[in-house]
């Protein structure tokens, strides 16, 4: 059957419900072998850090593992998500600006790594370094550094404060603390600033050497990167480069050059969450009325911007029809979302067919949607794989039980 027919959709449905997601578990894999091979090409010594909060499906974060990928969390609940996904401490790396103390020790005595974000942190972690002498305790330093894009970044320590250097002469002399990271990470997606956000990793690193003697095995610079992207949506984000390419070719070459001495050479780290997500999943929604308003016509889907994540822009969309849709041409026809926000819109001046009952397919809603979509006026929807030729159904649809069981009725 093919997969976006009526006849598909009505089969999902039937047994979903109306609206649902559609992952596709196969383009994530994808993405994360294009991804990885695009950076090792220049710099073979890298690993992805999957960031957890950009999507954090199990299957998707299973992938990651299988890969030998490190999972990057920023909670004990993400944390959680990586031990119940089987994921080892080892490989689980703890950013964040707050952190529950007894999990950080949890983390911390068991392998994993901790990048500190503040001086309060590094505080009780010295303390649990003190606590469990016969431990090794790995940590990273989030580093607080500009790369010209214009942001003041609220998050780590600033690597030219007295913090920073206090931070660094505690670890060379503290017999069991490890400095196995500095990290970052840059919110703008655009690949200009990644040869600064590398050169800086880099001068970061060669201070510590030569001050402290202090060499970290890895040098972790963040996600912020985009993933593959219909045109349309390219255009409407103002981004011409994209592709894994325009990042390797700029932050990995700068590595192979800064570390030739295969002795010498640290890991090159990078936590993508969009990168790898975004385009893995679809969302599906129906249209359930067709009404004007004045000289407006506005349809309301049984879905809403809060399913799709992406504020402001027109996602890439598909309208399939239904045969009882009895759908007709409209011209700058308007879809709203199901809450009461005025504006919940999911798409702006439709031209085309529309009938009440035609699904609404959205591409690219993998990144910070269903992680990010509240409990307001609806549950979250089911999440069912269509990769490799399956149908897997992976979350349920949320139920009155699962939101309101926390509350005293
Ligand atoms: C520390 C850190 N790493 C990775 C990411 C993932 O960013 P993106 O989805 O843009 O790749 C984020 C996002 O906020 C982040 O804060």
């Amino acid at each position: 059957m093919e997969i976006f027919s009526d006849k598909f959709l009505n089969c999902l449905s039937e047994q979903y419900g109306d609206s649902f997601y559609l992952l596709d578990s196969e383009v994530f894999e994808k993405n994360y072998v294009d991804l990885q091979a695009a950076f090792m090409r220049y710099y073979p010594y890298f690993n992805i850090a999957y960031s957890y909060k950009t999507n954090y499906i199990p299957k998707l974060v299973k992938i990651v593992d299988r890969y030998n990928g490190f999972a990057e969390v920023v909670s004990d609940l993400e944390m959680d998500i990586a031990l119940n996904s089987r994921v080892k401490y080892e490989r689980i790396i703890w950013n964040g600006p707050i952190k529950d103390k007894l999990r950080v020790e949890e983390l911390l005595i068991n392998g994993g790594t901790v990048n500190i974000d503040s001086i309060e942190e590094f505080e009780y972690i010295k303390e649990i370094a003190a606590k469990y002498k016969d431990k090794t305790i790995c940590v990273g330093i989030r580093c607080n550094y500009m790369v010209g894009d214009g942001v003041l970044s609220r998050f780590g320590i600033d690597v030219e404060s007295s913090e920073f250097d206090s931070i660094l002469r505690t670890i060379s002399e503290c017999e069991n603390i490890k400095l196995v990271s500095f990290q970052s990470h840059f919110a703008k997606r655009s690949p200009e600033y990644w040869n600064a956000r590398a050169e800086g990793m880099i001068k970061i690193y060669n201070y510590s050497k030569s001050k402290y003697g202090i060499i970290p095995e890895r040098l972790d610079l963040g996600g912020g990167i985009y993933g593959p992207m219909p045109e349309m949506l390219r255009e409407q984000l103002g981004v011409t480069e994209t592709c894994y390419e325009d990042y390797a070719c700029r932050a990995a070459k700068v590595f192979a050059g800064a570390f030739q001495s295969e002795s010498d050479k640290p890991m090159l780290v990078i936590e993508p969450g969009t990168a790898l997500a975004a385009n893995s999943m679809r969302y599906v929604c129906r249209v359930g009325t067709i009404k004007q308003v004045q000289k407006k016509t506005i349809a309301t889907a049984n879905g809403s911007q809060k399913n799709i994540s992406l504020l402001g822009i027109n996602p890439p969309m598909e309208v399939i029809h239904v045969p009882t849709s009895q759908h007709k041409r409209y011209d700058d026809l308007d879809i709203a979302g199901y809450t009461c926000i005025e504006s919940d819109y999911l798409y702006r001046g439709y031209h085309g067919d529309l009938g009440v009952g035609d699904y609404l397919v959205f591409e690219n809603c993998g990144s910070y949607s269903l992680v990010m979509k509240p409990p307001f006026i609806f549950a979250n929807v089911p999440v069912i794989d269509i990769g490799n030729g399956k149908i897997e159904l992976i979350k349920r649809a949320e139920t009155f039980e699962d939101l309101f069981s926390t509350y005293v009725f």
